[in-house]
């Protein structure tokens, strides 16, 4: 049995993980090939800019998606709702500060969490904001949830009450007629031990408990009448690419085949979506049909989180786009439809506790001793967007053109996310109100 990875990890892997940060979204490394021709086994459409809402664009596996991630509600961050952690900078818990949704609640205690939580879930997310994106063109949603929603383990206190902000949701993207891909972003002993898992520290990644946890998931949504709108599922989100290849596909074979079995009339032909654990084109020939289908597998590309890509300039960020990822993303999607699921306009790691509570970031060398310094989060890198020169705002829309036609060419994106407090290049809404984002989506003159 599989069930904890924390036997296969050298004792210095862990005490690495306990230590690493948000760091390593980690960038996908290939060699330049060709582009390739768009994929045939998928129907595409092109909603010609038109407004979400045709039936075309509810077909079942119609892509390219065109999506957000509901990032920082279900799960909280720190750099995406820093207003909810900064006021306990001063806090530990377990000797550590608190740092992720986890030791925040644990370390302010029920009686103060309970009413934090339930206002934030009421508020952070409106059906104003679902009709707002649904009215840009925005096709789908991609949701990431923790295994506390539904089965919060005996060892553990979290805030209960999630599911009925969950049902509500659900209700408005129905209304909108937007499909939504359910991502398990949180797994039992934590997947890859970041505060976005719902635990920083060490990695202690519990699969049968995470198999578990998909087929309540599964079972909830067949009982409160959701099939209509959950289209998909992602087994887990982000496996640490320290986590041995042959776990993670171990998992995603057993939790594969758990579902299909779970509730066959709903899961026979439910899509279910493997996250590609930092590889993008290491799946070819791994779970293939006619054994696997309707399977999807998810592609993470952020340009802020490494050197090399810090080090580029606004060219280089788009050569990188349409010269290196699109031909990989376009190379991954003939073996399995690929979208990009998370996906972001930074170019640099600015936004405060972008690498984890307390922590500094690459781009003005404070994130460890001796790294290399980039520049000043001031200006266009700050978070007044009033700073913001006209260059900079012509390079963001150029750059969120490019990185949505370079993901059509596989089976879509999902950017991440729909809102931040405070990181303009990560908040959808914003960059919609300000005019980098194309409104509708599908209207652009950048292509790759
Ligand atoms: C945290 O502690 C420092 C040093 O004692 C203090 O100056 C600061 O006000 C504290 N911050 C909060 C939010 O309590
Ligand atoms: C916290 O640190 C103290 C002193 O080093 C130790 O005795 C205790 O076991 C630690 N607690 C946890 C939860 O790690
Ligand atoms: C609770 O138990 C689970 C399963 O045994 C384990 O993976 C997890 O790390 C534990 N949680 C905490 C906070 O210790
Ligand atoms: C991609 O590479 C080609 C060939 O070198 C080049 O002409 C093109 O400008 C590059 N694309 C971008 C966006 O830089
Ligand atoms: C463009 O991207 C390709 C693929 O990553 C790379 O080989 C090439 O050197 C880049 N060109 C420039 C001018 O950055």
């Amino acid at each position: 049995m599989l069930s904890s990875v924390r036997n296969r990890l050298a004792p210095s892997v862990v005490a690495v993980l306990a230590a690493v940060l948000l760091c390593c979204r980690a960038t996908t490394a290939v060699s330049y090939t060709p582009a390739d021709q768009q994929p045939t086994r998928f129907m595409h459409i092109d909603l010609n800019g038109a407004a979400a809402g045709g039936a075309d664009a509810y077909a079942d596996n119609a892509v390219p998606y065109r999506g957000v991630c509901l990032g920082g509600w279900f799960v909280l961050e720190p750099w995406i709702v820093p207003s909810l952690f900064n006021p306990h900078i001063n806090g530990t818990f377990n000797n550590h500060s608190v740092w992720d949704e986890y030791s925040l609640v644990n370390y302010i205690g029920m009686k103060d969490a309970t009413p934090m939580m339930l206002e934030h879930w009421d508020t952070w997310i409106t059906e104003a904001d679902i009709a707002e994106v649904a009215q840009a063109g925005i096709t789908d949603v991609r949701l990431p949830v923790g295994y506390w929603m539904l089965n919060p383990l005996p060892n553990e206190t979290w805030v209960p009450g999630e599911t009925y902000f969950f049902d509500r949701f659900l209700g408005w993207a129905r209304k909108y007629n937007i499909r939504v891909l359910l991502d398990l972003h949180g797994a039992p002993g934590s997947q890859n031990g970041q505060d976005h898992s719902g635990h920083r520290g060490p990695l202690d990644w519990d699969t049968d408990l995470t198999v578990q946890t998909l087929k309540m998931f599964i079972l909830y949504i067949r009982d409160h009448g959701f099939t209509d709108v959950i289209h998909a599922i992602e087994l887990v989100n982000e496996p640490w690419w320290s986590v041995d290849p042959k776990i993670v596909q171990d998992f995603y074979v057993n939790a594969y085949s758990a579902i299909r079995q779970s509730s066959p009339s709903f899961t026979n032909t439910l899509n279910i979506v493997f996250h590609d654990n930092f590889n993008m084109n290491a799946w070819g020939g791994i779970m293939e049909p006619p054994a696997y289908t309707n399977l999807f597998q998810d592609s993470h590309q952020y340009h802020c989180f490494d050197n090399s890509l810090l080090a580029m300039d606004y060219a280089g960020h788009l050569n990188y786009t349409c010269n290196n990822t699109r031909p990989a993303i376009v190379t991954a999607n003939k073996y399995h439809p690929t979208f990009m699921g998370e996906w972001s306009l930074a170019t640099t790691d600015c936004p405060q506790w972008a690498n984890g509570f307390l922590n500094g970031n690459r781009w003005e060398g404070t994130l460890s001793p001796g790294d290399p310094v980039f520049g000043k989060c001031t200006g266009n890198f700050g978070t007044d967007v009033t700073q913001f020169t006209p260059d900079y705002r012509a390079f963001l829309r150029q750059f969120t053109e490019m990185q949505m036609d370079a993901y059509e060419a596989a089976s879509g994106w999902y950017f991440w996310t729909l809102k931040t407090e405070s990181a303009p290049q990560w908040d959808f809404l914003m960059g919609l109100r300000e005019g980098w984002i194309p409104n509708p989506v599908t209207k652009r003159e950048y292509h790759c």
